[in-house]
């Protein structure tokens, strides 16, 4: 796992010009490591401004800046062969239900530690939260990671549009590629979410086990983005024991959801699965 620097390193003054930002733009997003991914140019940007305003020293930024977009980006949780299923893609069923369409979805979930974590719980996760929220009509999944691929589980009629975003450009393409397949109303938006404003409203929002790595890139701003997302149910998950099983989080999952929405005008009700927690924040009260 990743060491995650806070920004209070140093109080100095930094100065790092308009032009050696782009510099460092075209550096990252064009090295190995994320050549591939097209991480939005404004997520670095954002990075290198967010260190400025904490003061961080000029000669320290890149570094900084590095430490974050690995943590945002996690390719610790895994990541599959997409070009290999993109081509798998075009010979499976196109029924949601199918038995081999759901096998192969299940290969997908199993790549990532966040969908992996979920398969055991997969058959009762969405009917418990739509037993909450009610049957929505529209749906955002947000920072998606490879959840959308849990489709066949969440048992949605093909005319409730689902509208996936995340800033891994080959994940984006899959998923996009998935959903024009079983013929799902819906989009998949390569965007950061963080500096990008949604724009369309929709009755849920799923917002998975991302929060935790929200607050580590930016303290505090949870509280900003869950009043921004324009959903009228905002359900926010967290992971209830650290990757290597070993450390309860749940207190501390408590503790982050208390302070991103504590004097706001909503309610909260919680629903623990044996892995995760869901936050059902029901806004506008
Ligand atoms: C830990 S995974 C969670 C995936 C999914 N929500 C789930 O629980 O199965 C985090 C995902 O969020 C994406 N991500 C992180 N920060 C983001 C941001 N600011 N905007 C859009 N996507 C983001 C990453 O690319 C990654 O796919």
């Amino acid at each position: 796992m990743c060491k995650n620097r806070e920004f209070s390193l140093s109080k100095k003054p930094s100065v790092f010009t308009p032009e050696k930002i782009n510099d460092l733009v075209i550096k990252l997003s064009g090295s190995r490591k994320y050549r591939n991914l097209a991480v939005p140019p404004e997520t670095i940007r954002d990075l290198v401004q967010q260190a400025e305003a904490h003061g961080i020293p000029a000669a320290d930024i890149e570094k900084v800046v590095r430490e974050k977009l690995h943590n945002i980006v996690a390719p610790y949780l895994g990541d599959p062969d997409y070009e290999k299923l993109k081509t798998e893609l075009a010979a499976m069923p196109d029924r949601p239900q199918s038995p081999i369409l759901k096998d192969w979805c299940l290969k997908i979930l199993r790549e990532h530690a966040s969908t992996r974590e979920r398969i055991p719980i997969l058959d009762e996760f969405y009917s418990r939260i739509f037993e909450f929220t009610g049957k929505p009509h529209s749906i955002l999944d947000l920072a998606c990671g490879l959840n959308p691929f849990s489709l066949p589980w969440m048992n949605l009629e093909s005319e409730v549009r689902y509208d996936a975003f995340d800033l891994h450009q080959p994940r984006i393409d899959l998923i996009a590629a998935f959903l024009t397949h079983i013929r799902q109303r819906g989009s998949a938006t390569h965007t950061d979410i963080l500096v990008q404003p949604l724009g369309q409203n929709a009755d849920v929002a799923f917002f998975f086990k991302e929060a935790h790595r929200f607050d580590q890139r930016q303290p505090g701003i949870n509280r900003t983005f869950f009043q921004s997302v324009p959903a009228r149910f905002l359900l926010v998950s967290l992971p209830t024991s650290s990757l290597t099983g070993r450390r309860s989080m749940l207190d501390q999952d408590r503790r982050l959801i208390d302070q991103s929405v504590s004097g706001l005008p909503c309610e909260v009700h919680e629903i623990l699965f044996e892995n995760e927690i869901v936050f059902c924040i029901k806004k506008g009260l």
